[in-house]
């Protein structure tokens, strides 16, 4: 598991600031200062003139959260449900006072969300009508290829397509988001983001929090200048945190247990939440659904696009008392307070967390091994490779086990040369992790996964089954300037056994 002092330096040398494709470039930050306390005293006032400072001093906790509201189907068959969604600028208050304009599904910001059953397909129908074109991916679905959102299988500004996903797999909190050949970080950071919410009837039996007692929080984070623009820049000069779209709010909840779907949408960073009484609390899934048990908390490190759900018991606070989540990995641009919850009435609470959640599959044995290198200088690659969508990086066969050991430092390391966090994801399947530098995962990685954190120096192994699907796929880093920049790579999951050299010579 990662100590703070790790996560601590790892947010110090991040190498995204000096990556990022704007002109508005920024220095590495300097050592990181969180203090001790948040301060009581509301935000000195705006200075003309002195708009950065205004910005990173605004109100926190000035509105409520709210939760992105749950898409109606347009219609139901016995075995699917149809959406619509229109991908279209949108006018939204993120700053309280401000309108900033974003790119939103469906209006809202983030998406809307959809529920989903295991063995029901949703079929939505997606029509672009920005000025850029889009893909859609399900991050975490086991997805056809042809439905997967691949980066060049795009929805042109004024086109629409259909995307089918058939929701064979375990209940997980999934998520869709945009995909777009080397624009997906900026649409991601413009809004192209929704929650996907998949049950099965073995997660609807246990009597965990549920209904208005389960609630998505969709964090990332943001710039919104002075006069409401929403601007595009990297982590380092991004002073508002974001949860379910509105900055650094506050939400109302009553002294019970609740289920919290915690989800670093952030395009290009990692996350380390706690408390600010440094309450415990306890992870019952990660990426692909529930851990096998439940595991106790004081800190959450998300790594971008990874996902933890977590039940947090508020009844151990007084009604009319608050407490604060913060990120105990904020930048020198930011704050810590993420959400403000606020206690407000006393309330039944049925619920209970389960110390058996789920039987996990075994861990895939491997047949196949391969090796990847994370690089970040001269330019992030993986093997030295800029993603080529015409060029298969990997070929596989349906069935296939493998183990990738994957690296966070480059195979000649130049000296004296810092790298930056990697958050490693494939498409199509959940992986499990094997170990992180020889040593066995924390019970929150032990479960199933399809984003993990890969820190400067670490290496990863990771198994996973290449099942349910042949067809072209990706791996990437989900800091998405990084994958938006090339790193990136394509695996074709061939329906039969790869091509043997004697297997070409058939024709003999
Ligand atoms: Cu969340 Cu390839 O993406
Ligand atoms: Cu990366």
């Amino acid at each position: 598991m990662l100590n703070r002092r790790h996560i601590l330096t790892a947010a110090t040398i991040g190498g995204a600031a000096a990556l990022f494709p704007l002109g508005r470039m920024m220095d590495p930050p300097k050592t990181r200062h969180v203090p001790e306390a948040p301060p009581e005293a509301p935000a000195a006032p705006a200075h003309a003139g002195d708009e950065d400072r205004s910005l990173a001093h605004a109100v926190p906790f000035a509105q409520a959260m709210p939760i992105p509201p749950v898409l109606r189907p347009t219609s139901t068959s016995a075995s699917s449900e149809v959406y619509r969604i229109q991908m279209a600028e949108t006018r939204v208050e993120i700053v309280k006072g401000l309108q900033s304009t974003v790119r939103a599904y469906g209006g809202c910001f983030p998406g809307p969300t959809i529920r989903a059953l295991r063995g029901r397909e949703v079929v939505i129908q997606q029509t672009n009508a920005l000025d850029v074109p889009t893909t859609v991916h399900l991050h975490g679905g086991h997805t056809p290829s042809l439905s997967d959102g691949l980066p060049m299988d795009l929805i042109q500004p004024g086109g629409s397509r259909e995307y089918r996903y058939p929701n064979n797999q375990v209940a997980a909190s999934l998520w869709y988001h945009d995909h777009a050949h080397e624009l997906e970080a900026e649409n991601v950071y413009r809004g192209l983001h929704g929650a996907y919410l998949l049950s099965d009837p073995h997660e609807s039996s246990l009597p965990l929090p549920n209904g208005e007692f389960d609630i998505p929080l969709l964090i990332r984070d943001a710039r919104i200048e002075a006069d409401g623009t929403l601007s595009y820049v990297s982590p380092y000069e991004c002073p508002h945190m974001l949860v379910n779209g509105k900055e650094r709010p506050h939400f109302a909840v009553a002294a019970r247990k609740y289920r919290l779907r915690v989800y670093n949408v952030a395009p290009n960073r990692h996350l380390s939440l706690r408390f600010a009484d440094g309450a415990h609390f306890t992870q019952i899934a990660s990426d692909g659904g529930l851990l096998a048990a439940p595991t106790a908390l004081d800190e959450l490190t998300l790594t971008g696009a990874e996902r933890a759900e977590i039940v947090v018991d508020f009844s151990r606070y007084p009604v009319g008392t608050s407490v604060v989540l913060e990120n105990t990995a904020a930048l020198d641009s930011e704050r810590p307070e993420v959400l403000r919850f606020d206690i407000t009435r006393k309330a039944e609470d049925p619920s209970r967390v389960p110390s058996v959640l789920a039987t996990l599959p075994p861990v895939p044995k491997a047949t196949v091994e391969r090796e990847f290198f994370m690089e970040t200088f001269p330019d992030t690659r993986i093997n030295g490779r800029k993603y080529d969508p015409d060029r298969p990086d990997i070929e596989t066969a349906l069935g296939t086990s493998e183990i990738w050991t994957i690296h966070n430092w480059p195979n000649r390391r130049p000296a004296g040369v810092f790298h930056a966090p990697h958050s490693f994801h494939t498409h199509l399947v959940q992986f499990r992790l094997l170990d992180r530098d020889g040593r066995p995962p924390s019970p929150g990685e032990a479960g199933l996964k399809d984003t993990i954190a890969i820190y400067p120096g670490q290496t990863v192994r990771i198994a996973m089954t290449w099942n349910d699907y042949p067809g072209e796929y990706v791996y990437h880093c989900h800091h998405l300037v990084h994958s938006s920049h090339g790193q990136m790579g394509r695996i074709d999951v061939l329906p039969a056994e790869p091509k043997q050299p004697a297997a070409r010579q058939s024709g003999k």
